[in-house]
Order: C-alpha cells, then structure tokens, then sequence
C-alpha cells in the first residue's frame, strides 16, 4: 500500500488535472521514486488513481526508459544509443561500463550501486558521446572519465532522482 501522506499529496495532483489519466505518468514517477522501481502494486494503485486499467498502464510505463519495472541501483546509467554517440564508439563505451560494473543491461550491481541501460538520444549529442545519471548529463565520454564518475558516484548517497 502507498504511505497516506503520498497518496495525498498524489491525489491533489490528480484532482487538479482536466483529465486524471494526465497524471499517468507523474504518478507512476512518484510510486517509482517512493520505492526505488515502480513494483506490480504500485502500478495497480496508479491506475487505479488515474482511473486507467493496469494493462493501460503497463504499455506506458513501458514506453518510458525512465520507469523501471524492476529493481535498479542507487545510480542508474542511461547510456546515449542514439546515432551521434554511435559514431563516437557508444556501443564500446556500454560494454566497458558493463563489464567494469559485471553488469548486462538492466541488471544491478553486486553492491547496489549501478544499473546500465541503453537510452535513445538524450539531446546532448554535441557532446556525445553521453548518458544521463540521475537526472545529470554527462559528455565526452572516454573509460578514464567513466573510471572518474563512477569513482565519484560511489561517494554519493543521492536517491533515485527524477529525470525526463
Ligand atoms: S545521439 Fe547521443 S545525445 Fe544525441
């Protein structure tokens, strides 16, 4: 079950929409955000909130790189599979940060720390190549700078942060 105060605090937000099913989405981030993924019961409480069926919200949610159906890390690595990052070897750069972190995609770190997934174009590709981390951008990536933030984001306790 959702804590009243966020069922509250998401019941207010929803009242204030034209429609409830605006609300899908910054609904589904708020449960994700409260648990750390966005669990079967949860999405079953949204939906139920935003008056749409689970199914509905399951597409949805789907859609979303941003929404985990499953447990991730502390810290979830949205690596750039767009076009521009390609051609400065994203794909080399996803397997380094995969094998460094003795990850596949999606899956969590021994320690908890870190999730990889490939993301589409995250509008950073002058600087590519790039990935976004809990809602921080992140260019120029080489496996010295990686070897960096990985270091740094180790050193960090920042819950799972927003990022759209
Ligand atoms: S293609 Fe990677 S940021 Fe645009």
């Amino acid at each position: 079950m959702i804590p009243e105060p966020l069922r509250e605090k998401l019941k207010s937000q929803i009242n204030q929409a034209e429609n409830p099913r605006e609300q899908a989405v910054n609904v589904m981030y708020e449960i994700q955000r409260h648990y750390g993924y966005l669990t079967d019961e949860g999405l079953q409480e949204a939906a139920a909130m935003v008056g749409a069926t689970p199914l509905e919200l399951e597409e949805l949610a789907t859609f979303y790189d941003f929404i985990y159906r499953e447990p991730v890390g502390r810290f979830v690595l949205h690596v750039c599979d767009g076009v521009v990052c390609w051609m400065f070897h994203e794909g080399s750069l996803f397997d380094y940060m995969c094998r460094k972190l003795g990850v596949c995609a999606g899956e969590v770190s021994a320690d908890g720390m870190f999730t990889v997934l490939p993301t589409a174009c995250i509008g950073y590709c002058d600087q590519a190549p790039a990935m976004v981390v809990n809602g921080r951008f992140f260019g120029h990536l080489t496996p010295a700078l990686i070897d960096e933030i990985l270091e740094q984001l180790k050193t960090e306790t920042c819950d799972l942060v927003l990022c759209r």
